[in-house]
């Protein structure tokens, strides 16, 4: 049992339970710290020790890792394994399978609706992955060229996403809940020539229609002179296409209890599979054409099930993953093969001490950084048995999470400090009423994770007696970066804790002084390269350049503000740019507000962060409308609409009002931060003598929508 010691909050610890020790990979604070001087100090050995564990098609042939960070210097750029050769594919699959993991349960499938399920193995998943490679070879692409993946949580996911590192095609996962426009603008961005979708999928009881939208962003694209696009299609609605045709079993994804598999006299081992149950069919009229579109299972039937692995040099792109920009346009995040490779499986390795037996479950979208490192690249590296889950945490009933948890006796458990807030809303009653006992760690990320929610964490999931990793990391950074490691770390509820391995920061002060004391607070930035950081914005280095490393020459800026206590103990403070943290996904305020103007009567429109129960933040949206436009009900949907379009639901602002002028300063700049007052309704303002018209905020205050 994990102890209470040091008294109460916040100054409280809770130590690792003993029992981990024993077979921990980090096992004690002293073996930490001795690893963690050995990592900063001396990079290059630390690095190429851990990279022995992986296959090397051919070794490296330049420094094992070097990297600069001071623009003063020359370009920043990060080298790891110099001049090696290697595949991620084949070192998450082939090697396994080739150590005779080959049986082993690579994923279980965990659909939106109750009675989906599936299991693929390590070998299956080889198969089913190869065979995806030659699909893509087929649709002309070879290494260097880029795919957009428009997917749900279903295995094809994962699969699409090997099948293209395992031939050198640059990913570019888009989330399933990003609009039309969203999707073109990253196909535009990243010129896609192949979009991997499926014709829909249930999220909770609401149907989304991804076929159309996939279509709706090919026009787009059209229509901005890219070329067709090529649609590869997965058929998740509707009757399994294959048992259907030919009456067997494809012979894969085989696993238990299924709908449309049971009594139908097809063979003893029943084909579970990632096709949605036929109670949850939908009759679809898929709009279809020929030209351009393909069913992946019609063109997996037509391709052998081998491909040789295409051997990348090190620092080959892997993928692009897009996160939003301050300015509002999009960043396509660059990673690349060797070094996201290494540091995506160490940080698994040892965040969540993994151990051959585990379940382990992140309940991330793939869609998201959280899911690429931490549901496929860094468990399969690993080995591990990892679940992919299609639903929502409150569908059909909000004891899901738990319902999943002990169906699969899951032991090591990773989700999002919204997700929790969103289940204490409903009591523990519905946590205690699973079984509990196979679980051992819990983990959070996305956002400072409150000490409410990390104690009912702790308390109803973990019975006191998992420890709660809260990582702290970025889009950007590949994996983790600030992390407890489960039997070393004490914790302190709400702090990201220390940094993992390679890992050096600081904080500066706004003059960009080194701040030496260990009590502080100021700009968490980070002073070396880490293999898994990411190495450009995709066609726009100068815009990496000046955005990470502009403000500090010489250090990675993350972007967030940070405390450090005086046991050296860092705390998220949240962004420091005009950036929203919803639910763990960061919005740019920026790209709101240029959805919003988009409407016909708006002038201006400002968008700040807001504080809101579950979400950690929300945005609240004020809007100045044209002369002759009023701002009304049905001005609200239409607005609400536009973002909706423009990015996605998820985007949409909690809270709209009319804003007849909006505060600015003399130079014309909205001051945002009275915005962020007003909208809370405090009217401890600060210092508002720059302002150039201070009637403007009495007017807010009254036109303050009454729900705020
Ligand atoms: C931003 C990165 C990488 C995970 C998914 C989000 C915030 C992330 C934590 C944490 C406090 C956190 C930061 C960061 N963040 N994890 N454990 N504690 N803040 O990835 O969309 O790239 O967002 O999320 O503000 O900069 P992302």
């Amino acid at each position: 049992m994990s102890s209470l010691v040091d008294g109460e909050l916040p100054g409280t610890l809770f130590h690792p339970p003993p029992h981990l020790e024993r077979t921990a990979h980090v096992p004690g604070m002293d073996t930490y710290r001795r690893m963690y001087a050995e990592s900063v100090e001396h990079p290059e050995a630390f690095w190429a020790n851990i990279a022995q564990e992986f296959f090397w098609k051919t070794p490296a042939t330049g420094p094992l890792f070097n990297w600069n960070f001071d623009v003063r210097k020359g370009p920043i750029a990060t080298n790891f394994m110099t001049g090696a050769t290697t595949n991620i594919s084949y070192n998450a699959l082939d090697r396994h399978v080739a150590c005779g993991l080959g049986d082993k349960t690579a994923f279980i499938w965990e659909g939106n609706n109750h009675g989906d399920e599936g299991k693929i193995t390590y070998s299956q998943l080889l198969e089913e992955v190869s065979k995806f490679s030659n699909v893509l070879k087929a649709a002309g692409l070879e290494k260097g060229d880029r795919v957009a993946i428009y997917l749900p949580m279903i295995l094809e996911l994962p699969i699409a996403i090997l099948a293209c590192a395992r031939i050198g095609v640059v990913h570019s996962v888009v989330f399933g809940g990003f609009s039309a426009d969203s999707l073109a603008e990253r196909m535009l961005d990243g010129k896609c020539s192949v979009l991997v979708t499926a014709d829909g999928v249930w999220r909770g009881d609401k149907f989304i229609d991804l076929k159309k939208i996939a279509d709706e962003a090919a026009a787009k694209c059209l229509a901005h002179g890219h070329k067709t696009t090529r649609k590869i299609v997965v058929k998740h609605m509707g009757p399994c296409p294959v048992t259907q045709q030919n009456g067997t079993t494809n012979g894969v994804l085989n696993g238990n209890g299924h709908d449309h598999a049971k009594g139908d006299g097809r063979g003893k081992v029943p084909r579970v599979d990632r096709y949605c149950s036929k109670k949850h069919h939908k009759e679809l009229i898929t709009q279809w054409d020929d030209q351009v579109d393909w069913w992946w299972h019609e063109e997996v039937a037509k391709v052998e099930a081998t491909c040789p692995p295409v051997w990348m040099d090190s620092e080959d792109p892997l993928f692009l993953l897009y996160t939003s920009g301050s300015t509002g346009k999009p960043k396509g995040i660059l990673h690349t093969v060797a070094g996201y490779m290494v540091y995506a499986a160490l940080t698994f390795k040892c965040v969540f001490d993994y151990q051959d037996d585990d379940v382990y479950w992140c309940t991330a979208d793939a869609g998201w950084i959280t899911g690429h490192s931490y549901v496929v690249y860094g468990p399969l590296l690993n080995g591990a048995t990892g679940i992919v889950f299609e639903g929502i945490p409150t569908y059909p009933q909000p004891d899901r999470f738990w319902e999943v948890v002990e169906k699969y006796r899951v032991t090591k458990f990773y989700t999002a400090p919204t997700a929790i807030r969103s289940l204490m809303k409903f009591g523990e009653e519905i946590v205690l009423k699973h079984d509990r006992s196979s679980l051992k760690i819990l983990g959070s990320v996305g956002e400072p994770i409150n000490p409410e929610a990390w104690l009912w964490y702790h308390k109803y999931v973990g019975e006191e007696r998992c420890p709660i990793v809260d990582t702290f990391w970025q889009t950007e950074t590949g994996g983790h970066v600030l992390t407890p490691l489960p039997a070393a770390t004490p914790l302190k509820p709400g702090s990201a804790t220390l940094p993992f391995f390679g890992v050096l920061p600081a904080v500066l002060d706004e003059d960009g002084h080194e701040i030496s004391q260990p009590d502080c607070e100021g700009y968490l930035v980070f002073k070396q390269a880490w293999p898994g950081v990411m190495r450009s914005i995709y066609g726009d280095h100068k815009r990496y350049e000046n955005l990470y490393f502009g403000k500090f020459p010489g250090y990675y800026t993350t972007g967030d503000g940070c405390k450090r206590d005086k046991d050296g103990y860092y705390w998220i403070t949240g962004r420091i740019d005009d950036m929203v943290n919803v639910s763990g996904h960061l919005l740019s305020t920026a790209e709101i507000e240029s959805a919003l103007i988009e409407h016909p009567g708006v002038s201006e429109a400002a968008v700040v962060s807001h504080p809101h129960p579950i979400k950690g933040e929300c945005t609240y949206g004020f809007v100045t409308m044209k002369v002759g436009h009023v701002f009304n009900k049905q001005t609200v949907s239409e607005l609400k609409l536009k973002v909706r379009e423009k990015i996605g639901a998820f985007a949409v602002p909690d809270f709209l009002q009319d804003a007849p002028g909006l505060p600015k300063t003399r130079s014309g700049k909205i001051m945002r931060r009275v915005l962020r007052k007003i909208a809370c309704g405090d009217r401890a303002l600060g210092d508002i003598s720059t302002l150039a018209d201070s009637d403007v905020v009495e007017t807010l205050f009254k036109l303050r929508p009454s729900n705020a």
